[in-house]
């Protein structure tokens, strides 16, 4: 029998009143349904009834609620002393110890305390939906509801089906999801499910970037947060989550896809780790918090540009004209000849190489030649790439020219695809993945980024904004320079760039 959420008694359960399970019960009841809750710990059950209380009294303090509905909600609510207490809801969310001979227990239990058709779903963030299901008499009935931590303020919930979960049961969630005023959206099982997989990428890539000395922490976060529109630079994320969370995670992942290259960690996070260095909870991380705030290190002035000729390879004909541009509002010396002059400032615009290659390439003189980065963040903060042989005094003169607008500029060392090139390509390319091994669709990876890791757009947006070909370029630039079989582009990725079709294109 089909389970009708609008049923006067249909009823949820709530196991586990801790961060999670309190949060779940608070937009379960102000979704309008009626929700039991259960805890080993009965205190704690009493605790997340006053706190959900209380966060209702003050969303009807802020307008979001009428006092009327905020109280009503509070009612809906009911502490259970033992999961028998289960014995009429239709659904069960288990939202205990993330731990799996707790939670298989506890779905021993309830399997024989619900109903035949009731449904069982679990808030694991790390373990496998098909794997806990397996114990269960009827693994078609348990189904994956992953929240997001605050729940109430993190709209999404991420629906997996196990390999045996049955349709329907993943419909029927869904439609819960909705009731519960979130934003559901629907994967099948697959290590880190959709979020936690895409936000591999971001801060593993810039680890890596980091490690070769390419570019310092605080840069790293500002050509990020700047120049890529990312709310938080990686670094600066990594301290708020703490090391000890993000990194066990990435470990986690990496081996449940039986070390898939694209999510292998980076030993520079597991040092840090083990150094207890993990973020702003002790005090010190990427940055120092002993004075209780984050100590962003200030920005070093920049030289100013003497007049220097400039001359600005045409190789890639639209950074050739977005760089011209630039350079002629803010007055620098521009040469227009094919080749650059003896002594001009050499600039390359590259997409996925390396500033080496590209002079390599040319035939540029490698002294005199810089990259910038014209494919990401031209507007708001500015990359430049040197390479081994580059001088000091060239250097400068490009970092003042192109800083000579009032627009920021971050200088970095060798590096195909720069920085913001490199790591989008590598979130892109992860969302590609999914979308192949059909985890998720299109649609619902970029709503589930954009929601649950606030990204400016999802890893396929992202794509189609820098151009799937221009992705394309970038990883087979890495994966050329590097040999390693990490940055090979998912062949979703590579047959839409090769056709000229939108990543959000899907086969027959
Ligand atoms: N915290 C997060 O950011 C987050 C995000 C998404 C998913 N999750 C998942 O949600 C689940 C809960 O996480 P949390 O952060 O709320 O943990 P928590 O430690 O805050 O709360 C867990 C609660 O489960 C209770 N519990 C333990 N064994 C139980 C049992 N047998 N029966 C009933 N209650 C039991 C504990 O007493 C505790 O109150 C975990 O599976 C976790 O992976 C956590």
């Amino acid at each position: 029998m089909a389970i009708n959420l609008d049923n006067d008694d249909f009823i949820l359960g709530v196991i586990g009143a801790g961060a999670m399970g309190r949060g779940i019960v608070q937009v379960a009841a102000a979704g309008g349904l009626r929700v039991k809750l259960f805890d080993v710990n009965q205190a704690q059950s009493q605790d997340a009834v006053e706190f959900v209380g209380k966060m209702l009294g003050r969303a009807a303090e802020k307008g979001q609620m009428t006092e009327a509905d905020a109280s009503a909600a509070s009612g809906r609510i009911e502490v259970v002393e033992a999961t028998q207490g289960f014995a009429d809801c239709q659904i069960v969310i288990e939202a205990a110890t993330e731990n799996p001979d707790i939670k298989n227990k506890i779905y021993e239990d309830l399997e024989g305390i619900m109903a035949e058709d009731a449904i069982i779903a679990t808030n694991t963030s790390s373990l496998s939906i098909t794997t806990l299901a397996s114990p269960l008499k009827k693994p078609e009935r348990f189904v994956g509801m992953h929240f997001f931590n605050p729940v109430p303020l993190m709209r999404l919930v991420e629906v997996i089906d196990g390999v045996r979960t049955a349709a329907e049961v993943g419909d029927t969630l869904m439609e819960l999801g909705r009731r519960m005023t979130r934003e559901p959206v629907r994967c099948q099982d697959a290590p880190g499910f959709l979020v936690n997989q895409v936000g591999r990428g971001y801060n593993i890539e810039a680890a890596h970037i980091n490690s070769e000395q390419v570019a310092d922490i605080p840069d790293l976060d500002r050509i990020l947060s700047e120049g890529a529109g990312f709310r938080m630079g990686p670094f600066t994320l990594l301290d708020l989550t703490g090391l000890d969370v993000t990194h066990p995670a990435t470990e986690l992942i990496y081996r449940q896809f039986y070390e898939e290259p694209r999510f292998r960690p980076n030993v520079m996070l597991r040092a840090r780790m083990e150094a207890g260095m993990l973020g702003r909870k002790t005090g010190h991380g990427f940055y120092d918090y002993s004075s209780g705030k984050q100590e962003f290190p200030a920005e070093a002035g920049y030289p100013a540009y003497d007049g220097l000729p400039i001359w600005i390879s045409k190789a890639e004909d639209e950074g050739h004209k977005a760089l011209t541009e630039i350079v002629s509002k803010i007055g620098g010396n521009l040469e227009t000849g094919e080749s650059p002059s003896s002594d001009a400032l050499i600039l390359v615009t590259p997409i996925g190489d390396d500033v080496t290659t590209t002079a390599v390439d040319q035939g540029l003189d490698p002294a005199r030649t810089l990259g910038v980065d014209t494919l990401v963040g031209l507007a708001t903060r500015r990359t430049l790439m040197t390479n081994p042989a580059t001088k000091a005094e060239f250097r400068d003169a490009a970092h003042g020219l192109l800083t000579g607008d009032g627009v920021k500029a971050s200088v970095i060392r060798d590096c195909p695809g720069f920085v913001c090139q490199r790591i989008i390509s590598t979130i892109c390319n992860i969302g590609c993945q999914i979308a192949q091994l059909g985890t998720a669709g299109p649609e619902d990876i970029d709503k589930a980024v954009v929601l649950g890791l606030n990204y400016p757009n999802g890893p396929l947006t992202f794509g189609d904004q820098l151009g799937p070909k221009n992705v394309l370029r970038v990883l087979e630039a890495c994966h050329r320079l590097y040999g390693d079989p990490r940055y090979r582009p998912s062949p979703w990725l590579r047959r839409r760039a090769e056709l000229g079709l939108s990543l959000f294109d899907k086969e027959i």
